[in-house]
């Protein structure tokens, strides 16, 4: 159990806030700004509770060994403080620094209700430091700008990074709006979930989802597995998948867990026809082939009719749903129809659905598919997915109960 926001007291002191405000950008252009208004009502109770706010928050991996070098090569903050300052209505400063001089300025100058953005805490080396000192020495001039830390970054709670997991052990802490509501509804996936429970995982690589797949097993009545990694499922029963993603190394593993899916009676669904493509671009020239004669010179872009209206009827009858990862290149809109049939088919269900992952969330926003036809959009992928495959979330660590401040 964590503690939530109203038993923390937050008037007049200056409130530490963790969002995930990791959002696509296109040069310093936010592209989908989900991730910010879904920090919203946690931002919205601090404020009206008096709370003088400061966010942490990551955006992107910079690179580099020094916090210089990092700045340099960004990304900052800055249209993200922006974004948040257009849709709160007011000012939302942006510090120089993460836990330096100007954010010491900074977290002096507010006042109660005000609302300030620290730069990008990985511009700090130490953010993501395996090194416990290294990690804490940070998390000690991150605590030092505040009275008090709440968690609400639900897509990083799965990092054990210093504004994730050590800074709520220095500060009296609670868990924030986002973080209670979407691991309500992991728990209402792994512990209760209405049958029949199907499970969509498409995305890039089988190797990002054979953990989850394999606690999957003993809870899902049928997986469907589309897009990138499925070109790996169907080269492992021996099909020819010509210049398609394909992760060699893992083709071992994905036969494993056939296997097992089949010895526990779990569905395992894979393509049945695919698009093949010359290359990878917008405008290639592509047609559908049959999974069973794919040619050895085209490149697998999206699923193909047959198989959108296999996973459609594998769907229609489910009451719990959950889905991760586009099913086909949908960035472009040749090869969108699969994971736009897989989106329009769970948003027709009655069923208890949720979709999860960043990919999966802007498809649905960018293929217009009404967001309020899924009983839920969760702001995180890897931190989702960590949840499902039974792993503990550094993060919930944190701010579960009984771990006060040292
Ligand atoms: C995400 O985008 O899934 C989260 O913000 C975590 O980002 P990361 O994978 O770079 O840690």
């Amino acid at each position: 159990m964590m503690k939530g926001l109203d038993s923390l007291p937050v008037a007049g002191r200056v409130v530490l806030l963790r969002a995930d405000l990791n959002v696509p950008l296109d040069g310093a252009t936010i592209t989908d700004d989900g991730r910010i208004r879904a920090s919203l009502p946690t931002i919205n109770n601090l404020r009206e509770r008096g709370s003088r706010l400061l966010i942490a928050a990551h955006l992107g991996r910079p690179k580099g060994d020094a916090y210089a070098e990092r700045a340099a090569g960004g990304p900052s903050l800055a249209p993200v403080a922006a974004r948040l300052s257009e849709l709160l209505g007011r000012p939302v400063p942006l510090a120089a620094d993460v836990a330096g001089e100007s954010a010491r300025a900074i977290a002096a100058g507010l006042a109660d209700g005000d609302v300030a953005v620290l730069e990008n805490v990985r511009f700090e080396p130490a953010e993501t430091s395996k090194d416990d000192t290294v990690r804490g020495e940070l998390a000690g001039r991150l605590a030092a700008l505040a009275d008090a830390y709440v968690g609400d970054g639900f897509g990083a709670l799965h990092r054990k990074h210093a504004s994730v997991y050590d800074v709520p052990a220095l500060l009296p802490h609670a868990a924030g709006e986002l973080v209670q509501a979407e691991v309500a509804v992991l728990e209402r996936l792994t512990s209760h979930p209405e049958r029949p429970y199907v499970v969509v995982l498409g995305g890039a690589k089988p190797s990002d989802k054979l953990g989850v797949i394999a606690n999957l097993l003993g809870k899902a009545d049928r997986i469907l597995i589309g897009g990138g990694m499925s070109y790996t499922f169907l080269a492992a029963q021996g099909l020819e998948v010509g210049r398609s993603l394909l992760e060699a190394d893992r083709l071992d593993d994905v036969r494993q867990i056939m296997a097992d899916a089949q010895a526990r009676g779990v569905e395992l669904v894979l393509p049945v026809d695919l698009v093949g493509a010359t290359g990878f671009a917008a405008d290639a020239a592509h047609q559908v082939y049959p999974a069973t004669a794919f040619p050895a010179d085209r490149e697998g872009m999206d699923m193909g009719p047959a198989t959108r209206k296999l996973y459609a009827e594998k769907l229609a009858d489910a009451a719990t749903v959950f889905w991760n990862g586009p099913v086909g290149v949908f960035e472009f809109p040749a090869f969108a129809a699969g994971t736009r049939a897989v989106a329009e088919a769970i948003s027709k269900l009655p069923g208890f659905t949720v979709v999860g992952g960043g990919d999966s969330a802007a498809a649905i926003r960018r293929l217009g598919v009404p967001e309020d036809a899924f009983s839920h959009i969760s702001t995180g992928g890897g931190a989702s997915l960590e949840y499902l495959e039974g792993a503990s979330l550094p993060g919930l660590v944190a701010l579960a109960d009984g771990q006060e401040p040292r």
